[in-house]
C-alpha cells in the first residue's frame, strides 16, 4: 500500500512490534506446509494493523507501558482480522482477488485451504490470547484480565460474523440508515471496540465510568472506519487500496456512499469522527496516541 511512507510513528512502531509478535507464535505452529504458508500468507504481508495499535494505545492511554496482556491481545485481534480477510475474499463472499497488494489467499492456496487457514486463525487467537505468552516470569498472568480478554474478543467475533451475515443479505437492497450503520457495527466495529476493550483491560482498568468513555470512542471510531472504507471503495485506486476499488459497486453492496452520496457519506466520517475524540475529553496528553491514530485514520487514503 502506498501510503505506508506517510505512517504516524504510533502506527509504525506497532507495526513493527505486532509483525515481531506474530511470527514468534505462526512459527512455532506444527502445521502442514500449505497451512503455514496460507497463514504466513494472510498474516505477514503488510495490513495497516490499526487493531493491534488501538490495543497498544489504550493501554498507554491508561498509564501503561506496552505489557504481555497488551501483546497478546493485539496478535488475538489481528488473527481474527485477517481470518475475516481471508473468508470475506472468498468467492462465495465478496469474490476479491486481490489484499494487501497480493493474490488473495484462495487464489493462491485454493478455496479450502484458505478457509481452513481462516478456521486457523480463529483457534490460534483464542490459544494465544489465553495463553502465557509474552509473559517474561513465570508469574501466571492476571486470569481475570484473561477471561475478560477472551470474553470481549470472543463476542466481538460473532458480531463481526454476524455482521457479514447481514452486509451479504444487503446485497442489491435499499436498505434504512439505521440497517447500514448496524451492519457496519458488526462487521467492522466490534473487532475494533475489543480491541479498544482488551488494551484498557491489560492495563488493569476496571472503572467502569472510563471503560464506558473508551467505549463510545472506539463505537466511533469503528463505524467511521467502516465509512471511509466505503468511501475508499469509490474515490481511491486499486494500486492504493491494495485491494480492488470498486468492489462494492460491482456486488451492489450497501455502503453509505450508496445511501447518503459520496458527499454526505464523507461528511459522516468527518462527524464520527469528531464524536470519537469527543468521548475521550476526559483522558490525558497520554491519550495522545489514540488521538493521533484516530487522525491519522479519518486522513488515510488506503
Ligand atoms: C479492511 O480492514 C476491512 C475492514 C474491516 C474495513 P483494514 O483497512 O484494517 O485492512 P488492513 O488490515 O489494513 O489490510
Ligand atoms: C469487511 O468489509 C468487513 C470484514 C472483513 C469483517 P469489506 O468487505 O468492505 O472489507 P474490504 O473492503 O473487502 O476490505
Ligand atoms: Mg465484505
Ligand atoms: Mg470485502
Ligand atoms: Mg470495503
Amino acid at each position: 500500500m502506498k501510503q505506508a511512507l506517510n505512517l504516524p510513528q504510533v502506527l509504525s512502531d506497532a507495526q513493527a512490534q505486532v509483525h515481531a509478535d506474530l511470527l514468534s507464535v505462526i512459527d512455532v505452529q506444527d502445521w502442514p506446509d500449505v497451512l503455514k504458508q496460507a497463514v504466513r500468507h494472510a498474516v505477514l504481508q503488510g495490513g495497516k494493523r490499526v487493531r493491534p495499535a488501538l490495543v497498544y494505545a489504550t493501554c498507554q492511554a491508561n498509564g501503561h507501558v506496552l505489557n504481555a496482556a497488551a501483546r497478546r491481545a493485539a496478535v488475538a485481534v489481528e488473527l481474527i482480522h485477517c481470518y475475516s480477510l481471508v473468508h470475506d475474499d472468498l468467492p462465495c463472499m465478496d469474490d476479491d482477488e486481490l489484499r494487501r497488494g497480493q493474490p488473495t489467499a484462495h487464489v493462491l492456496y485454493g478455496e479450502a485451504n484458505a478457509l481452513l487457514a481462516g478456521d486457523v486463525l480463529q483457534s490460534l487467537a483464542f490459544d494465544v490470547l489465553s495463553s502465557q505468552h509474552f509473559d517474561d516470569t513465570d508469574v501466571a498472568p492476571n486470569a481475570l484480565i484473561s477471561l475478560q480478554q477472551v470474553q470481549s474478543l470472543s463476542q466481538a467475533s460473532s458480531h463481526m460474523v454476524k455482521g457479514q451475515v447481514m452486509d451479504l443479505a444487503a446485497e442489491t437492497k435499499q436498505v434504512a440508515e439505521a440497517e447500514l450503520e448496524a451492519i457496519h457495527v458488526h462487521k467492522t466495529g466490534a473487532l475494533i471496540r475489543s480491541a479498544v476493550r482488551m488494551g484498557a483491560l491489560a492495563a488493569g482498568v476496571v472503572t467502569s465510568e472510563v471503560l464506558t468513555d473508551l467505549d463510545q470512542f472506539a463505537y466511533a471510531l469503528g463505524l467511521a472506519f467502516q465509512v471511509q472504507d466505503d468511501v475508499l471503495d469509490v474515490t481511491a485506486t486499486t494500486e492504493d487500496l491494495g485491494k480492488p476499488a470498486g468492489s462494492d459497486e460491482k456486488l451492489q453492496k450497501s455502503t453509505y456512499p450508496s445511501l447518503l452520496g459520496l458527499e454526505a457519506a464523507k461528511q459522516r466520517a468527518v462527524d464520527l469522527h469528531h464524536q470519537a475524540l469527543k468521548s475521550l475529553a476526559g483522558f490525558d496528553e497520554r491519550a495522545d496516541a489514540l488521538r493521533e491514530l484516530a487522525n491519522f485514520l479519518l486522513e488515510r487514503k488506503a
